[in-house]
């Protein structure tokens, strides 16, 4: 198969879901189907116990899980499908937004009876601002939820984009028939005998024909009446307005009973987009140039207690990526070759010889690498669009064993490194501020400082609202600024300043008071 091949039978996406939607049994639902799992259950939930937010062992076992199930690959109809797994828990939201830098395309779900949630809500922000193309898929339609249309509208009002249904459920809950998919124009059955597999579709050419009434009975005419509806409230479905993130295809279905799952992989593999152009401060990166480039979205530390190593997860985006060939790291001008390039196929690693724009790779890290890191053919290129969040929640950070001074420096370091928290020096005690976006990773950091770099940390409380980055032309108001601030200047790790704000009154204060500077709120400006 031709390089050109290659990229265009790749689709590289990630689910996104509030909790409990039923993210992982469609996961696991779509591996099943695809072949590339032979048992329900071969899935773990990617999620840490809602009751569990202290119990280390389920954050261990969490990242042990969440390594296995980073990725996981799969070949359909000759399309290779890479779905990117994203943590469940809000906690960990900023490991979500990084994984969306490195899809296509998402598919989103949504529980028929609790419609659009605040996660699902958060997610659709991201993808929006990316221009992501999203596909829905509306869930547990075995259980009495809201009305179709009801639900149609909630998510245009709410996920702000305009949607056109694809499919469309015959009733719900104990009188659920099926689904008809207006894609294909056929019918699928929902009976007992096929709820743990996937039966045949009846194809129904007309549905006005009395054929309907044969499969659905007495809800033919509520059918007739719900397509018609939409059919005259929804414009035609438009592949262009999907891939360019204007309009979202709606799927319902019942993940749990392996339902409208056909339809919704059919579709995707049809209309979802191949690998895209990815921007670098440089220039445009298209997939089909030959040099190999890619960038680093996600690490993930090892396991093995016995090993500091992590596995750095690459996306490519264009060329050809080879094992024992030398790239540049670009950040740090070196070359580096790796033996061991693993790619994840469903519940297996794989060592691989050679991988594709869209595939992401796996690559054995002894701290070489940060996230956002790009690495190239030997083109000086930096991929945009990794940023930090500011954070919100904070605390001091202190030495708690003096024996172990470097350890803690390391460790703190490596930590940052992967992204599982900020670190802020305040310029004016000179003190270490971590600065997260959720409150689990105190503890996770705290936890693995000491099992992975045997070093220990204490915490202190800091009253902070918020931590911004600062920037202005205007060098006298910048310093200035610092000047009067003092107290709330910090630099982060890359050496940039950073106003740490105790209120949001003080944030708006300094906004008005000084309008040469600019504050943002995403460490890429
Ligand atoms: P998540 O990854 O989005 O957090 O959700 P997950 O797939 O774990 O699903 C959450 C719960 O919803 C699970 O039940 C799952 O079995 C159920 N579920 C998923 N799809 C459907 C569906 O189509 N219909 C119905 N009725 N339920 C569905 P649980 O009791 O929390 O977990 P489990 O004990 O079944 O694993």
């Amino acid at each position: 198969m031709d390089f050109n091949q290659e990229i265009k039978r790749r689709r590289t996406f990630a689910i996104i879901s509030h909790p409990d939607a039923g993210k992982t049994t469609l996961t696991e639902k779509l591996l099943l189907f695809g072949g590339a799992i032979h048992v329900a259950g071969a899935v773990k939930s990617n999620k840490i116990k809602k009751t569990a937010t202290s119990d280390f062992m389920e954050i261990e076992k969490q990242r042990g899980i969440s390594v296995a199930t980073s990725v996981m690959g799969f070949e359909y109809k000759d399309v290779k499908i890479n779905i990117l797994d994203t943590p469940g828990h809000q906690d960990f939201a900023e490991d979500t937004y990084r994984t969306l830098t490195a899809v296509d395309s998402v598919i989103i779900v949504v529980d028929c009876a609790k419609g659009v949630e605040a996660q699902t809500r958060k997610l659709m922000e991201v993808c929006r601002m990316r221009n992501t193309p999203v596909m829905v898929f509306i869930n547990k339609l075995d259980r009495n939820g809201k009305d179709p249309f009801d639900l149609l509208d909630e998510i245009e009002d709410e996920l702000k984009i305009k949607v056109r249904p694809l499919a469309w459920p015959i009733s719900m809950g104990t009188t659920f028939k099926g689904v008809y998919n207006l894609y294909e124009r056929n019918l699928q059955l929902f009976t007992e005998v096929e709820k743990q597999t996937i039966g045949d579709s009846v194809e129904i050419k007309d549905i006005n024909s009395g054929e309907l009434e044969n499969y659905v009975g007495e809800y033919a005419d509520k059918l007739r009446e719900d397509l018609e509806l939409v059919e005259g409230v929804y414009p035609d479905f438009n592949i262009d307005d999907y891939l360019k993130a204007k309009v979202a295809p709606v799927f319902f279905g019942s993940a749990l009973n392996n339902f409208g799952i056909r339809e919704l992989l059919n579709c995707f593999i049809e209309i979802a987009p191949t690998p895209k152009h990815f921007s670098t401060d440089e220039r445009v990166i298209e997939p089909n140039e030959p040099k190999f480039s890619g960038f680093i979205f996600k690490i993930h530390a090892n396991m093995d207690p016995n090993h500091r190593d992590r596995i750095a997860f690459l996306r490519i985006v264009s060329g050809t990526f080879e094992r024992n060939k030398n790239y540049l790291h670009v950040r740090h001008k070196k070359q580096l070759k790796f033996s061991n390039p693993t790619s994840f196929m469903a519940d297996k690693k794989s060592i691989i010889d050679e991988a594709f724009p869209g595939d992401i790779v796996g690559l054995h890290d002894t701290g070489n690498f940060k996230i956002g890191d790009t690495l190239t053919d030997g083109e000086l290129i930096n991929f945009k669009g990794i940023p930090s969040f500011s954070p919100e929640l904070f605390r001091y950070v202190e030495n708690a064993d003096p024996m172990k001074y470097k350890q803690l420096a390391k460790g703190l370091d490596q930590l940052m490194d992967e992204g599982v928290a900020q670190l802020f020096i305040n310029k004016f005690n000179n003190r270490k501020i971590i600065g997260t976006v959720g409150a689990l990773q105190f503890e996770v950091i705290q936890y693995r400082l000491e099992h992975e770099y045997s070093a220990s940390c204490r915490y202190e409380p800091i009253q902070l609202y918020k931590a911004c980055w600062i920037k202005s032309d205007d060098k006298k108001e910048l310093d200035d600024f610092k000047k009067r601030k003092y107290q709330y200047i910090a630099e982060d790790k890359q050496g940039r300043d950073v106003f740490l704000a105790d209120s949001s009154y003080s944030l708006q204060m300094a906004q008005e008071k000084f309008p040469k500077l600019e504050f943002f709120f995403t460490s890429e400006f």
